[in-house]
């Protein structure tokens, strides 16, 4: 059985660090996205399908360079095509039913039982579905027993029929791919879901409980990391913590945190820095870059290679291409 991974878009909400790599390939608790969504393949997936769009030999560089259960093929899309076009995309490379990831979302949907539901009802898709607090932020899933009666998007409070949605994470019958126009840019979610409730089988949704966070945004990105690290701190072997980590921190390899320094709820990349006396909370800090004596950094994203000036005080900023972004432009809310 294969499983197609989605991971060609541009990650433009995880600016600036998407601008060095691709999403799938920054790391979670140290481990790229990617690598912890192979991991948790089951035991009847032989083959995983990267769908890759974005910096694509970044992303063949890594499936080279490091060993993984299942066959691994990377096919290339030469524009984006979203969500149902890249499957198209890769058509050749299915056999029968199969599994189908958003390579952002960390989680534990039940697999085994979405392939079972999907064999036990015929249908052409089983989606996992999540629980939110919020539904009125999403699009929610109206579900009778394990048949989805229809999605409604962003429903005004208190009107949401469920608090269910999508989850990203699907097990379709092949023949899902017939529904799919080749060569034109195709919205799973917004195209092809409807259509498919129209189907004799319809589409069916499978609830599940533990963890599933979309990493699509600095905030939920650091969030995966809460979860993922229950609130201890994680230094890489090669990384040196000098300075002092409260609720939690995570240090990639070759980081470095000198004594003074202090880290709140904050992730550094590969070779990150950060210098005596500077203080981070819901930070992140892309690798090779530097933080700067008693600078003072809260939600804030660092480019790969940047050096953030000594003293400096960032609240809400983007820093990257070249120059540090004013908080004004660069608040993590206005990002979508
Ligand atoms: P943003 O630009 O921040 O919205 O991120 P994104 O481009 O990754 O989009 P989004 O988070 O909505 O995508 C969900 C998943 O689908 C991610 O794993 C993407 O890599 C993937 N994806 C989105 N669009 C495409 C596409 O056109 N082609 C392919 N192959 N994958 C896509």
């Amino acid at each position: 059985m294969e499983a197609i991974i989605l991971s060609g878009g541009l990650g433009t909400r995880l600016r600036p660090l998407t601008y060095a790599r691709p999403k799938p390939l920054l790391p979670i608790a140290n481990r790229p996205m990617l690598a912890h969504l192979l991991d948790r393949l089951p035991e009847a997936v032989d083959r995983a399908v990267l769908a890759a769009g974005y910096r694509i030999d970044d992303i063949r560089a890594w499936v080279d360079e490091n060993p993984h259960r299942v066959d691994v093929t990377v096919v290339e899309e030469e524009e984006p095509l979203g969500t149902g076009g890249a499957i198209k995309n890769v058509e050749d490379e299915i056999t029968g039913p199969f599994l189908c990831f958003n390579g952002d979302v960390i989680a534990n949907p039940p697999l085994e039982e979405m392939i079972e539901l999907r064999e036990e009802t015929d249908a052409l898709g089983v989606l996992a579905l999540w629980e939110v607090d919020e539904p009125e932020h999403f699009g929610v899933v109206d579900l009778d027993r394990d048949r989805i009666r229809r999605f409604v998007e962003k429903p005004d409070p208190g009107q949401a029929p469920s608090s269910l949605v999508n989850a990203g994470t699907y097990c379709f019958h092949e023949d899902v791919l017939d529904w799919i126009e080749p060569g034109r840019k195709v919205s799973l979610e917004r195209e092809i879901f409807p259509e498919l409730l129209e189907t004799r089988e319809g589409l069916r949704g499978l609830p599940f409980e533990g963890h599933w966070v979309d990493c699509g945004r600095p905030d939920v990105y650091l969030d995966a990391h809460e979860i993922l690290l229950e609130g201890e701190t994680l230094v890489a072997d090669t990384a040196t913590l000098d300075g002092e980590g409260s609720d939690w921190a995570c240090l990639g390899e070759d980081a470095r945190v000198s004594a003074g320094a202090r880290l709140s709820r904050s992730v550094l990349l590969e070779g990150a820095e950060v210098e005596a006396g500077a203080h981070l909370e819901n930070t992140i800090v892309g690798a090779g870059a530097r933080v700067g004596k008693d600078a003072h950094l809260v939600d804030t994203v660092v480019a790969d290679g940047l050096t953030v000036e000594a003293g400096s005080d960032l609240d809400g900023a983007r820093v990257g291409g070249g120059k540090q972004t004013p908080p004004e432009e660069a608040r993590f809310e206005e990002v979508r």
